[in-house]
């Protein structure tokens, strides 16, 4: 099929009856594009998810509706079918809807469920692509995913997979696994097993872009144990590939910690 646009999305503010399918970055606030922040500052009902930061919430306009609809991992969750049904239901009523997603709204965010749940339903939408987690994250921890001679290829996976029953682990230079950090041992095993070489480069990064970003190194064997050792939890990211070895010199919100302290220092 080929299909053409009339016109780009305008740079209006929403319109009623409209969903909006908005990606909200990756948590600083700084990496909110400028269409999501338009629309959110004209939505009347704002759907969001738990990983949308308190930095991007600020900038929803104080009259308008906020729904939490996150997900927590086994913890408590709205289901599935009850968001569409509400958003279907908001855009009905005659709201201007925001559905704020962590990241990219299309990238294992169930983004094209609420589309599709959309369309089935005759609701206008628009999908806002947002600043995905897969590559902002690892480039916020200083690790470039393709450097040139070292990747050339990546293949973003989620660890729900990896590490569930055998399933098939594309081939690439870089691997950057999302939703892995509870499963780390389940996935280095899988990736071994495939043929990685235990001593593989490895991170994690949890909150990445945020102020509270963590960040630490190690082989793709020392994984688990890295993440116990360090009490990793969501959310995190784990990088595997040789571009891991280039964060020792461009981990560079490391070099501007160190520069602020030297700063700090009294004089002599
Ligand atoms: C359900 S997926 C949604 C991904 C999202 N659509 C995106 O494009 O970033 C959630 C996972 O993304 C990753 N993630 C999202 N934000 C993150 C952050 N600030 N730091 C580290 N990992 C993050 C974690 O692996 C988390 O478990």
């Amino acid at each position: 099929m080929v299909s053409s646009s009339p016109s780009s999305p305008s740079s209006a503010g929403p319109a009623s009856g409209t969903v909006y399918l908005v990606g909200a970055g990756p948590g600083d606030p700084g990496l909110l594009t400028l269409r999501a922040a338009d629309l959110l500052a004209g939505a009347t009902e704002i759907y969001y998810d738990h990983l949308v930061s308190d930095g991007v919430l600020a900038r929803c306009p104080p009259g308008a509706r906020l729904v939490n609809v996150g997900k927590i991992g086994h913890g408590p969750q709205t289901a599935q079918h009850d968001i569409e049904r509400q958003l279907v239901n908001a855009a009905r009523a005659g709201h201007r809807v925001v559905r704020l997603k962590g990241g990219d709204p299309m990238l294992f965010g169930r983004g094209a469920e609420e589309a599709l749940a959309l369309e089935a339903a005759g609701v206008p939408f628009e999908v806002v692509p947002g600043v995905s987690s897969a590559l902002a994250v690892p480039a916020s921890a200083g690790i470039p995913l393709t450097a040139r001679g070292y990747a050339s290829s990546v293949a973003i996976v989620t660890g729900h997979s990896l590490a569930g029953a055998p399933a098939p682990i594309p081939s690439a230079d870089t691997i950057v696994v999302l939703m892995g950090v509870s499963n780390a041992a389940a996935i280095r095993d899988q990736l071994i097993a495939v043929g990685l070489a235990p001593s593989t480069p490895a991170a994690v990064v949890e909150w990445g872009t945020c102020d509270r970003q963590r960040a630490v190194d190690c082989t793709l064997f020392e994984l688990p144990e890295a993440i116990a050792r360090h009490g990793f939890g969501p959310p995190a990211i784990l990088v595997i590939g040789e571009v891991v070895r280039l964060r020792t010199r461009l981990d560079w919100r490391r070099a501007r910690a160190l520069e602020l302290d030297a700063r700090e220092q009294p004089c002599p």
